[in-house]
């Protein structure tokens, strides 16, 4: 092959330390979420491209210009997902769970979308989702955000993040907050961008969201979302926050928050910090009851919030303690059989062992170090005649002469 080979732009490959605090990650915010209620759920990565364009928002940057689409050997068009609430929430519609609910649902898996990478954004990312599906009521707002605390201090990284909440009011409200923001961001058309010039006329909101700075001095003076609300959408919001207050959860209100992706309604946040520069979202969310509707579904009430990974990756090192493993070196070139067969011993009793056999005794000693072995069990000729074994702690440098099943006792 004489073309060099690389990774696609924006993906990356995981090993090493990398690897290990990924799975740290997923396993500390799993179980995490397993104190709440939740169960894990996987979903495909490919969907019908209908299940994201038609729920995301066409003019939500994700859909317009970021999804990994394309049409398959029978031109079906399918896409990658960029998210995984909507495969979510199709799989509980084609899956007929209505009579499953409540269901409080935990994912973790790889996501693709086409935007510019840099630091903290990639073209294939990973995330930590949860769904709330039949969440009724101010106290599952309230649980979902315990929850992110909860998690955020297992992680160790509560203190670098701040909760950003805002609520975008009823399906009423928000029709009504559009039209003010339309009427309000006309009269400044000639100054905006020229994404927000679009956005104008199909999502005005958005516009509240834009990272141009031009943009955001009109935007700082622009109506409050507080203004629309209905009475029912301001008790709502009313109700959490004192919710929130007893529940010591610290928040800042941003009425400007607004969410990239269309599905949200009443509460929506943000778990910002400034420790990553520009990407500084580490996650997000809200309450979404249109969605299943909107899908075909069931009238039901929904909330849930994604975390990104690779960004709580970013924000500190994150030291897991793997297993020491025991490393069996075989003197000489006889007797792998029966060095084999302790390996095999020592792993049907859970200890990590490897078998180091090949090159000089050196480099088999070598790699022991490598793999800071805990125990190193020395097996040759004479080992194998008296079936006891030179064992030496790494730790403490001691050397004794133990059986198999002394061995197994060091565990
Ligand atoms: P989102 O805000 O689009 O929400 O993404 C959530 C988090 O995923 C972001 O805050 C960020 O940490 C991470 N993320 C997003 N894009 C990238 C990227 N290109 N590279 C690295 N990390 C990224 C959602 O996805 C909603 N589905 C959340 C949700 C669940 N709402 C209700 N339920």
């Amino acid at each position: 092959m004489a073309e060099k080979l690389h990774p696609v732009r924006g993906m990356k490959d995981l090993f090493n330390e990398d690897y290990t605090a990924h799975e740290y990650i997923i396993s500390i915010a799993k179980s995490t979420s397993e104190l709440y209620g939740f169960q894990g759920a996987s979903v495909p990565i490919l969907e019908h491209t209908g299940v994201f364009a038609r729920t995301l928002g066409e003019s939500s940057d994700v859909v317009s210009k970021e999804m990994y689409s394309f049409l398959d050997k029978s031109d079906d068009s399918l896409t990658m997902r960029p998210e995984f609430t909507a495969g979510i929430m199709r799989a509980f519609i084609s899956g007929g769970m209505h009579h499953q609910l409540p269901m409080k649902l935990f994912s973790s898996g790889p996501l693709f979308r086409y935007d510019r990478p840099q630091a903290g954004r990639l073209r294939q990312f990973h995330q930590l989702n949860y769904e709330f599906l039949g969440a009724d009521g101010v106290y599952s707002d309230a649980e979902m955000l315990m929850l992110a605390q909860h998690t955020f201090e297992a992680l160790g990284i509560a203190g670098d993040l701040t909760l950003e909440l805002n609520s975008l009011g009823c399906k009423e409200s928000r029709v009504r907050y559009q039209t003010m923001l339309l009427e309000y961001f006309t009269e400044y058309e000639n100054d905006l961008s020229e994404d927000s010039k679009r956005r104008l006329l199909k999502n005005p909101m958005r516009i509240l969201d834009s990272k141009d700075e031009n943009d955001k001095k009109i935007v700082a003076t622009a109506p409050n979302i507080a203004a629309s609300y209905s009475l029912d959408a301001h008790k709502y919001f009313d109700d959490l926050q004192n919710l929130l207050n007893i529940m010591n959860v610290y928040y800042k209100l941003n009425p400007q928050l607004v969410r990239g992706l269309d599905y949200y309604c009443h509460t929506a946040f943000e778990f910002t910090t400034d420790k990553l520069g520009a990407q500084s979202a580490i996650g997000g969310g809200g309450r979404y009851d249109g969605l299943s509707k909107i899908m075909g579904g069931p009238d039901m009430p929904a909330i849930g919030f994604a975390l990104g990974i690779e960004r709580i990756a970013l924000m500190k090192h994150f030291t897991t303690t793997a297993k020491r493993p025991f490393v069996i070196v075989l003197i000489g070139d006889e007797n792998l059989g029966h060095a084999a067969l302790i390996a095999e011993e020592l792993r049907a009793q859970n200890i990590p062992t490897t078998l180091e056999h090949k090159g000089k005794i050196a480099r088999r000693m070598q790699n022991a170090d490598k793999a800071s072995a805990r125990y190193v069990i020395f097996i040759g000729s004479d080992e194998v005649a008296s079936e006891k074994y030179k064992v030496k702690d790494m730790d403490s440098g001691t050397e004794s002469f133990m059986s198999s099943s002394e061995i197994i006792d060091l565990k």
